[in-house]
């Protein structure tokens, strides 16, 4: 039995209960969790703007420790710290093995399920559904060989959760989608966890002016810690307006979208300029559609990209996600910001729907 928070309905509460984890199978790994972090993606599964099998355990962004590993599994062994990634891939389908590993299509086909197409987790008779193949909101999991990625080095559990999503989702879009150019200009639409990584990401590769939008004054002001030169509240004034101005009525070499609206999706389209790129990081409700202006596409040669995972491939640039928080080179210590136990995870995402800057972690024993 395990303590996990289960997700029975859309638009209700998650239920701490305890519930049956199977053992680790031929390619699977049995973890203790040591940290969960508070996403606004598994907020998108309990509102249903996301779908998702239910029941389900949610919790995607993990980091913990290798208690047993089923037949066949040789990268890791029992007392291994691992990042959870939540992007698995089998090796064999046409993704994986053209370099998109991120999107393996096995792992889309199997959704909350393991590869076989069956759950670890279940209640009697009642089979219990893994989000993303973590299911990190519990004290365990039972995840792919390829869902750890070895942790080489002396980080605490809250940070390591934390480069198992929004930090790879958020610097991977500056460094491995858009590909930003130093002396570049940036603006950042929702300055969250993953909005403050893309943040984090455009100072890293010497951006020059770095404009992070919000609706909310402390998040702004929380930005400026995290590499921000210029701060736009969107809810005093058009934002696209404010960023053009900003960038001497240009408006900006790179946007990123980190909320998840159609709005905003159309927002950073406008408030990019010539030769443009725009990013499209949120994950917005199903069915949302944003209005482009097709002609000044066209006319200011704009991209526009959606990133997922920030298209990075978790066992190659988690390792040199760590290697940059070791070297002082992003700041998650001061991303973290609220600690909770699994039994608080309902005031946890009432936190965030309340607008707390940086990022909650769920902590385990
Ligand atoms: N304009 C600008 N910012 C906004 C707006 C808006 N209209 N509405 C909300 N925001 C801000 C919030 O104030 C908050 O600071 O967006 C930020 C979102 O941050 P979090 O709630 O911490 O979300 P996060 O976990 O960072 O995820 C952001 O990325 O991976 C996806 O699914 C995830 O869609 C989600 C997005
Ligand atoms: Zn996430
Ligand atoms: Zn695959």
């Amino acid at each position: 039995m395990v303590k996990a928070a289960v997700l029975y309905e859309v638009g209700s509460q998650l239920v701490i209960e305890d519930v049956e984890l199977d053992d680790p199978q031929a390619g699977e790994v049995l973890v203790k969790v040591g940290a969960a972090g508070i996403c606004r993606s598994d907020r998108h599964f309990m509102h249903g703007d996301a779908p998702i099998a239910l029941p389900v355990v949610l919790g995607h962004e993990g980091a913990g420790t290798v208690e047993a590993v089923g037949p066949g599994v040789t990268s890791v062994k029992p007392g291994d710290q691992v990042f959870l990634s939540f992007v698995p891939s089998c090796g064999r389908c046409k993704s994986c093995i053209t370099g998109n590993s991120h999107l393996c299509d096995n792992h889309g086909a199997t959704g909350p399920n393991m590869y076989d197409g069956t759950t670890r987790l279940h209640k009697g008779d009642q089979r219990i559904h893994h989000m993303g193949k973590t299911a990190c909101f519990a004290e365990h999991a039972v995840v792919p060989e390829t869902g750890v990625v070895p942790i080489h080095g002396n980080i605490g559990m809250d940070k390591a959760a934390l480069i198992g999503c929004c930090v790879p989702t958020g610097v991977g879009a500056v460094t491995s989608s858009a590909n930003v150019q130093p002396g570049s200009t940036v603006a950042v639409i929702g300055c969250g966890g993953v909005g403050l990584n893309v943040i984090m990401g455009a100072a890293l590769v010497n951006a020059s002016k770095i404009i992070a939008v919000d609706i909310g004054e402390a998040q702004l002001e929380f930005a400026m810690k995290f590499g921000a030169t210029h701060t736009v509240n969107a809810s005093d004034r058009d934002p696209v307006a404010q960023v053009r101005e900003l960038t001497d009525g240009k408006g900006a070499d790179y946007t990123f979208e980190v909320f998840g609206s159609a709005d905003t999706t159309k927002a950073a389209y406008d408030m990019a300029g010539k030769k443009g790129v725009v990013t499209i990081v949120g994950i917005a409700p199903v069915g949302a559609e944003a209005g482009i202006n097709a002609v000044d596409m066209v006319r200011n040669e704009k991209t526009m990209r959606g990133t997922y995972y920030g298209s990075t491939h978790a066992s190659v640039d988690m390792p040199k996600l760590l290697d940059m928080y070791l070297a002082g080179k992003l700041n998650l210590d001061d991303l973290v910001v609220r600690h909770y136990s699994l039994d608080q995870i309902n005031e946890a995402y009432g936190d965030m729907d309340n607008g707390e800057v940086g990022r909650g972690v769920i902590m385990y024993a």
